[in-house]
């Protein structure tokens, strides 16, 4: 199959369900995420953080490209986070499929600026930007409610962003953290993202929710069900490679098998989960 994000995500609008984009380190992580999505006959996003970018270089992002190509379903390659124009202009040279162009650290003019410069750049190359909106929490912030509501996306300031830069996606703040949750379980503003739904919708952009792992499922539902159409998975698939590494094992390749077939069992519940489970 073609690789195309914008593809993945508007087969998904049309299905109305969502498509994990996982976090990716090693040929491990890549090997999980094409087995689980092939196993179920799902579409998957491999995703690519600037951190193991940085560690892996040119060949993990081969091995991503290499395998998303020889893949019986539709797998794309996304750099995930991209915070300077810099680090997004090598992604894009090493061939990834899209990007988030992430300036939410910057103040809103220089967000904007930012996110359409990018916006401009991959047009020509008929590529998927994502953008965020907002300040996405660590579940380390000790938040007042004052500093929480601020970091939330605001729906006025959401519509100038999108007519501004035309992004083809947008990742909200509705309370959703990387990492994990608090022990009293997410605080997902639903209303506020039912209101980013009617917005984004009209103008055709697709709704993303970083923070994935820690949702239960009658949330993660909820938040289909209202719009969202990817979801950024990093912490769970990485505590069950890190798990893995734990138990004993007889040699180094046994090892990484069964790191990977941790990691491939938590991909493919996501998958069910999210309804992109036989929609290849
Ligand atoms: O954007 C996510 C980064 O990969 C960090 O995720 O919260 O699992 O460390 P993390
Ligand atoms: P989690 O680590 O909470 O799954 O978040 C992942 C993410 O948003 C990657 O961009
Ligand atoms: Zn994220
Ligand atoms: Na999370």
């Amino acid at each position: 199959p073609s690789r195309s994000t914008k593809d993945i995500l508007l087969n998904a609008e049309k299905g109305g369900y969502a498509v994990g984009a996982f976090n990716v380190y090693n040929l491990e992580g890549v090997e999980a995420v094409i087995s689980a999505a092939e196993a179920e006959n799902s579409p998957a996003i491999l995703q690519v953080h600037p951190g193991a970018l940085k560690h892996g270089g040119v060949p993990l992002v081969a091995c991503c490209i290499s395998a998303a190509e020889q893949a019986r379903v539709p797998i794309t390659v996304h750099f995930d986070h991209g915070n300077s124009k810099v680090e997004v202009l090598e992604a894009l040279e090493l061939g990834f499929d899209s990007v988030m162009a992430d300036g939410s650290h910057l103040p809103f003019e220089e967000n904007v600026s930012y996110t359409k410069f990018l916006t401009c750049l991959a047009r020509a190359k008929e590529m998927l930007v994502e953008a965020e909106l907002g300040r996405l929490s660590g579940t380390e912030d000790d938040l007042t409610v004052e500093d929480y509501e601020a970091r939330l996306t605001d729906v006025k300031q959401a519509q100038e962003f999108i007519d501004k830069t035309g992004i083809n996606a947008l990742a909200v703040c509705i309370g959703n953290v990387h990492g994990k949750y608090p022990s009293s379980g997410p605080n997902l503003r639903l209303d506020l993202l039912k209101e980013l739904r009617a917005l984004t919708l009209d103008r055709g952009v697709h709704l993303v929710l970083h923070g994935a792992s820690g949702l239960p499922s009658d949330l993660v539902k909820e938040c289909i069900a209202l719009g969202v159409r990817k979801f950024n998975v990093n912490t769970e698939v990485r505590s069950a490679y890190l798990d893995a590494l734990q138990k004993p094992h007889k040699d180094l390749v046994h090892l990484m098998a069964s790191a990977e077939e941790a990691m491939k069992a938590v991909i493919a519940e996501k998958m069910h989960l999210f309804g992109s489970a036989g929609k290849a």
